[in-house]
């Protein structure tokens, strides 16, 4: 992948969180995911590429754009594969919450996995426990061999968990094996990334079910950065298992490793704050425009660009 392309894709997610902030607090999801997926598609259509969204807003007949096979990019340049979650945090932003931020993956062709609309039991680390989760073992000697891996006591491990009634039993796991919890609201891609910056989160582990979407998200991010992550499909009916059946997926048991879930190393990951996070500063409006703050990062290289941009409304209007 043509490495200014990642350059390009910040602009997007840039997009998406100048057009999302503005709803922060307002307490209108809906609007606020609106206004993100419209200036994310936008922002698509001015890049010279031929995209095909793998992971979107949806099928064709629930999402209007950003559809799951829906065509994006000026066309013209390399064929991709886009991976999207134009506002990760809805409730956060409309709650005027931390940690939703708006992100892009790409990857050429069928190198994501078309991981449909449910649920997806996720367990990743950073850089430095790579090898040491197997999410058939039990939350117990993960907690173990992680601080073994990274030669530390397990009261010193934190491990992110969405705060959710169906992790009761893990958060009850963790804490019988004598690691603390974090539990977030919303938001398992800030949180999975989180685990590759421990000593500025101070997280090392994401455990817990969340979105298949975002695990495939999850994974892109942290092919870039190193990480490791493992991922299985937990559908909440069978209307959800034929929709895993259609998109090529038939064991339902199948644990996706990090490089199934994002296969090879031309992959690329942008991510912008919109609201202040762990690992990003939210959109900030000032006088002239707005200020964003965004990572871009790819596979290749491991490079890790944090972009300061300071938007000037009068010479580039975005709103
Ligand atoms: P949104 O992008 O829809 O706001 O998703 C937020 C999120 O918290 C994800 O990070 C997570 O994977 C998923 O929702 C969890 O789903 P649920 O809220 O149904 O537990």
């Amino acid at each position: 992948m043509d490495r200014n392309l990642a350059l390009e894709f910040v602009r997007v997610t840039e997009a998406a969180a100048l057009g999302s902030a503005k709803w922060m607090g307002l307490g209108n999801e809906k609007a606020a995911d609106q206004a993100a997926v419209d200036y994310m598609r936008r922002a698509f259509s001015a890049i010279s590429f031929e995209g095909t969204v793998v992971i979107g807003e949806g099928e064709r007949d629930e999402a209007p754009m950003l559809y799951i096979g829906e065509k994006i990019g000026k066309g013209g340049g390399p064929k991709l594969d886009i991976a999207i979650d134009p506002l990760e945090g809805t409730t956060l932003t409309a709650q005027g919450r931390a940690n939703a931020i708006s992100v892009v993956a790409a990857a050429p062709s069928g190198h994501f996995l078309n991981a449909p609309d449910t649920y997806m039991k996720k367990i990743a680390v950073g850089p430095n426990a790579v090898g040491a989760i197997d999410i058939n073992a039990s939350v117990k000697d993960n907690i173990k061999s992680v601080a073994k891996k990274l030669g530390r006591d397990i009261e010193e491990i934190t491990v992110v968990i969405l705060d959710r009634e169906r992790h009761a039993g893990i958060i009850n796991e963790v804490r019988e094996a004598g690691a603390r919890i974090c539990l977030i609201q919303d938001g398992d891609v800030a949180a999975a990334v989180a685990t590759a910056f421990p000593s500025d989160s101070g997280i090392e582990m994401l455990i817990g079910i969340g979105g298949a979407p975002e695990g495939v998200l999850a994974a892109a991010a942290l092919k870039c950065l190193g990480g490791d992550m493992q991922g299985q499909l937990k559908p909440r009916n069978e209307e959800e298992v034929q929709r895993a059946h259609k998109m090529g997926i038939k064991n339902m048991d199948k644990i996706f490793t990090i490089n199934e879930l994002a296969k090879g190393d031309d992959i690329m990951f942008a991510a912008t704050g919109v609201t202040n996070g762990s690992f990003l500063k939210g959109v900030r409006l000032t006088a002239e425009g707005a200020i964003t703050h965004s990572i871009v990062m790819r596979s290749k290289t491991g490079t890790i660009r944090y972009i300061e941009a300071h938007h000037k409304f009068s010479r580039k209007p975005v709103y």
